[in-house]
């Protein structure tokens, strides 16, 4: 069964793996870890069964004006089950009634967040991928070293 939570107690890297799929330096779970402990705001989906984090949304937010969701994922073996959806609703719901939410997302997520109640835009971005396994991880894994 899934359940969400908003609490990072009880997660640990170890209930953190398999996310960042497709990504061509996926970020430790450690560093996973970090990225979640730094959010403004957090949503987990949790497979209480397997003890497991299923999928994730978090947000940045200024507690004034906006807010942005960097980062939505639900495993592969989890999606197309409305986790994602959920995990969405769960996350706006914790943003509250601000002025601006902010998404990045391929245009053919549109129709996923249009159902949420978005809408499309346009928009900048810049990536570096030297940079995408997260700071003092560029190298092999050294043990408990980030
Ligand atoms: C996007 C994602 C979080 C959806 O999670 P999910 O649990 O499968 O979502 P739900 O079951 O609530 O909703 C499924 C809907 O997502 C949409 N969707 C999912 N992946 C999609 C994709 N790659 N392209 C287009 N639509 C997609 C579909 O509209 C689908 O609708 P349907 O149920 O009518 O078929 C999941 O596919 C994922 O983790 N993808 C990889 C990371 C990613 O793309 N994150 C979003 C960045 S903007």
């Amino acid at each position: 069964m899934i359940t969400y939570t908003t609490s990072l107690e009880g997660i640990s890297p170890d209930k953190l793996k398999g996310f960042f799929v497709g990504w061509q330096n996926p970020p430790w779970p450690e560093t996973h870890m970090k990225l979640l402990e730094n959010s403004s705001h957090v949503v987990l989906a949790i497979d209480d069964e397997k003890d497991r984090v299923a999928g994730f949304v978090t947000a940045m937010c200024d507690h004034v004006l906006s807010a942005s969701i960097p980062f939505l994922e639900v495993l592969p073996e989890y999606r197309g089950h409305g986790v994602g959806e959920e995990l969405v609703r769960r996350i706006l719901d914790e943003i509250g009634d601000l002025y601006m939410v902010d998404f990045v997302c391929h245009p053919n997520m549109q129709p996923f967040y249009t159902r949420l109640g978005m809408r499309p835009s346009t928009g900048m971005m810049r990536r570096n991928v030297q940079h995408q396994k997260g700071p003092g991880s560029q190298g092999e894994r050294d043990g408990t070293q980030l």
